[in-house]
Order: C-alpha cells, then structure tokens, then sequence
C-alpha cells in the first residue's frame, strides 16, 4: 500500500488500472443555493465517491470563464471561478479527498485562452504590444480572405478579423477563444507556471485539454482536400485533411515539456485528451517512462456502437498498440458526448459497467453514469452550450425530490429524472446499477487480475457475445456479455464461479458447461485452474 492506504504499490505508478471519476462542477452540487454546482458541494458529496470505490476525481474546468464554452474559456489560470468557491475552497478539497486517500486531478487548458483573458486583451491592443505574440496572428489573404482554409473545430472558419489592426487570429474552437502559440517560448513558461500553481497546493496532475491542437505549421499552409479512406478524426467539415494544424511534430515537445513540470512532483499524473485515432495515440504516450503522456484517452469506446464485433476490435487494437509503459485509457461517457446510457439504452448500463470496469487499463467515469444516468431527453429553456452539449451535463441526482437534492435554488439546468434515479434510492438498494458499480470497483481494487493482469480476448464465442479473460498471478477471470437481442449461450470446460453480474441473483452461484445469457447479461466468471 502506499501512503494513501489505498492504492497497492507494486512498483508501478498508482495511475495504472486506476479509476477515475469525472466531475462536471457546475452539476454535482450546489452548497448554496445559486442552482450552481460548487467546489464546497464537491465536499459534502465525497462519501458517494468514497463509498463508490474511486480513485481519483477529475475536475473539468473550475477557473473564471465567461463561459463561452463553459469553463473552456479562461481568463485567470491561476484562480477558482466565484461561483465555484475560493483558492482557499479548492485547498480545503485537496485536502479532504487526501484525507480520504482520493486523488484530485484538475483540467489543464493550455491551447486557449478566453478572448478576455488579460492575455489577449493585450495582445490585441495592438501589433506591437508585448504579448502580440502570445497568440497566432496573420495578415487577409486577397480579397480579405482568412489567412488559411482550417476550419473551427465547432465549425466555420479558424480566423476571425480583428477589425484594429486589420489581420485575423486564430481559434481552433469558439472565436471567444484565441490560441496560443506554443512556438512563444514565454507561453510555454506562463502555463508551466500555472500548472506549479497547483501542483504545489497539492493537486495530483492534470487532464490536458485539446493538446493535439497545440502547435500549427508555422509556414500557414493551407489543408489538402482528404485522401479516400482517411480517419474521420482527422478531417474538416469541409472534406479537408487537417494536416497542417492539428497533430504537428512539434506537440511532442510541448508534451514532453509538461511532463518534465509534473515530473518536478511525486506521483502526478497528466491525461492526455489527444482525440486521435487508437494508432497514432501511441506517439502521445511516448517510450520511455517519463516521456510524453503517462496516459491518454482512447476515445473509440465512446464512437463504438454497441456492438460484440465493434467493441472487441476497439479494445484488441487499443491493447496492441498501447505501449507497455502504460495502459490504455478508457471512457464509455463524458461532458462532450451523448451518455451511453443514452447512445447504447439504459438496459445496457449494467453490462456496459461490467465490461469498462473489467477492462485492463484506466478507467474514467463520468458522474451520473453510476445510477444509470441518461441524458436529458427535451430540455426545454434557453440552451447554456452553443455546441449541443446541455443534455449530457444536467445536474447529478441525489433523491428523489424535484431539484434532485442537487439545489435548494433554482438548478442551471434543469435535472433529468431524479424520481426515476438517484443516489440514495440506489444506494440503499443491492440490486440497483449504483451496488452493481460498488461491488465491481470493489473487485477490480482486490483482485490483480482486475487490476493490472494481462487481457486476451475470448475468440471462441458466438458473434453476439464479448468475452475477454484477465489473469495475473495463476487467476483467470472471464468478463462475458450478451450484446445481442435474443439469448446467446457459450460452453465452459469446467466449473466457474459467478463473481460479479448484470443480475445479482447469479452472483455466488456457479456455472459449467453450457451457459445461456439473456440479451444485455453478463458475467464475470473466475475460471478453473
Ligand atoms: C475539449 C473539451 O472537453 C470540450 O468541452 C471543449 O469544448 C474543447 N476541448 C475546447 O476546449
Ligand atoms: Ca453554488
């Protein structure tokens, strides 16, 4: 065990086969009544992650915004946004999930700044004011043209005029969000800087927002219409490969930069948000040790449809191509993305846990899903996110009252259903999906089979089943499920016991020979010597 009591240490990193929970702030609680989740209403929730069974917690954005893109947007990388609490608030949480032997992770956005960060309010003062060259500039082309055919990641193009001075700056997501050049050594240092401003209160690392997005061709050279066959990760809207501004050569050594400004602090983690395609993220997770990307998301399990065939090859290609010195890096939901709970139905939710929580790697929740948490189906009322993405991020569910004992005030957005799920009705009850995710987190800690054991895909099923088997140390366990419509049957060569499933009336009993599972069942099986 480590300092913490929580996490066994054989050696290897307390990160690898870790779980890590996703928190939308503005949605997990609010402790004051201003119908806005809050860093103290993070506190007064962590015995549900406690009881959960969690490792670490990730914060999406907790800085001032104006909230452009909710948080993505920042103008003080150095402080907590009023509405989310004090410095002072986010100390007093670092110190309370210590206590409780959690990690807290924070988002680190280091490719853009608000449009009012004083950053960029000087920058644009005018071509010769210092901080010019903290962001990315260029002259119209003819006839007033962008400098360059990239395109927004939310759409439109990358540049917007600035009317002053007469030349375009560049944005790789909203307008309100200028990017920063990386190639500017000084904004190299003003974000290590930021980071140090955490990491020496105690933070346990970072995720990385957007960093494939770091660095452009310097030379602005304009996207080539995309080749046949070429990933749909890598391709505008307008059906140009995004060859010259996203993933250039030169991210590795931002990367790399930061990580040697974690490296400067014990036991901190960076996560990667890289949203590359499984085989060219391997480049982000480096070779050695301490270069690059301790871990970055796979985000294929979030585009795979809910299929046997789909998942197996998203999860074979992600443990061939991960390097060793790490493990792959798995979310099913987040704040960005339809809930699977939506996208794969809600009678999945038990079989999806039990696979992404018998998985070799990290895992990473996003809050709510362990009730089963859908997203909001109408949301009637002014729409908070440009992009869409309200529906994912409606607020957490603790009772069953209207506001969900989210609020006592008028919540940002309205809740979902909090009759139909939330936290206390499901904890109290050992059938419910929220037990079903406490008893799997519970065995992945025990169990290092579960925990950091090789994987080896199950290939003798019939097409609707995925199996895969995890061992270490002479246990084997088998995680089987039924992703099909109607009922799916494999043969054992020997008596197994039952110790986990989507229905908890198996759980203890045993099987052999042949086994039938009904559409969205699933087992985890310790296998016979
Ligand atoms: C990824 C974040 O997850 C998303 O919410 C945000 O809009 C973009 N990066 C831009 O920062
Ligand atoms: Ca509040």
């Amino acid at each position: 065990m480590d300092d913490t009591g929580r996490v066994s240490s054989n050696g290897t990193p307390w990160w690898r086969g870790a779980v890590i929970y996703q928190i939308y702030p503005r949605s997990f609680a609010d402790s004051n009544g201003d119908g806005i989740g809050d860093l103290r209403g993070i506190i007064g929730r962590l015995d549900h992650v406690v009881d959960l069974g969690v490792d670490a917690l990730w914060l999406s954005p907790i800085y001032p915004s104006p909230l452009h893109d909710f948080g993505y947007d920042i103008t003080d990388y150095t402080d907590v946004a009023p509405e989310f609490g004090s410095v002072a608030d986010l100390d007093a949480l670092v110190d309370a999930c210590h206590a409780r032997g959690l990690r807290l992770l924070l988002d680190l956005v280091p490719c853009h700044t608000s449009i009012d960060h004083p950053w960029f309010v000087e920058a644009r003062s005018g071509p010769r004011s210092a901080k010019r060259d903290w962001y990315i500039w260029a002259d119209p082309r003819p006839g007033g043209r962008p400098p360059t055919n990239w395109m927004s990641a939310f759409g439109g193009p990358a540049w917007t005029l600035d009317p002053a001075s007469g030349q375009y700056y560049l944005h790789s997501f909203y307008p309100e969000q200028p990017d920063l050049n990386w190639r500017n050594p000084a904004v190299a240092e003003a974000m290590h800087a930021a980071m140090r401003f955490w990491l020496d209160r105690g933070v346990d690392g970072f995720r990385v927002d957007a960093i494939a997005h770091a660095i452009k061709d310097d030379r602005l050279r304009d996207n080539p219409v995309a080749g046949a066959g070429r990933s749909v990760f890598g391709v505008d809207p307008s059906g140009h490969e995004r060859l010259w501004n996203v993933e250039r050569p030169e991210v590795h050594d931002v990367i790399r930069g930061m990580r040697r400004v974690a490296a400067e602090y014990p036991d901190r983690v960076l996560i990667g948000e890289v949203y590359t395609p499984t085989e060219l993220l391997a480049g982000f997770l480096g070779h050695d040790r301490d270069d690059e990307f301790p871990l970055a998301f796979n985000f294929e399990l979030l585009h795979t449809p809910w299929r046997a065939d789909a998942l197996r090859l998203a999860i074979e290609r992600s443990e061939a191509l991960t390097p060793t010195t790490t493990n792959p890096t798995y979310a099913l939901s987040n704040h960005d993305q339809v809930r699977h709970a939506t996208r794969f139905g809600t009678d999945a939710v038990r079989l999806a846990a039990l696979v992404l929580l018998t998985l070799r790697g990290t895992i990473t929740l996003y809050a709510g899903e362990e009730i089963g948490q859908t997203d909001a189906p109408a949301l009637t009322g002014p729409a908070h996110d440009r992009a869409g993405r309200d529906a994912q991020r409606t607020p957490m569910q603790w009772d069953a009252t209207p506001r969900g004992g989210f609020t006592t005030g008028q919540p940002w957005l309205p809740l979902t259903d909090p009759q139909r799920r939330n936290v206390a009705e499901q904890g109290a009850d050992p059938t419910s999906v929220l037990s079903l995710y406490r008893r799997l987190i519970a065995l992945r800690r025990s169990i290092p089979a579960l925990h950091h054991g090789e994987q080896r895909s199950r290939l003798d099923l019939p097409g609707e089943l995925l199996g895969f088997i995890r061992s270490a140390d002479g246990e084997r366990l088998l995680t089987v499920g039924n992703l099909g419509a109607t009922f799916a049957s494999f043969t054992l060569g020997g008596p197994a016991a039952v110790v986990a499933a989507t229905d908890p009336r198996r759980e203890g009993t045993s099987v052999d020979g042949a086994v039938a599972l009904a559409p969205n069942e699933g087992l985890l099986l310790r296998l016979p010597d």
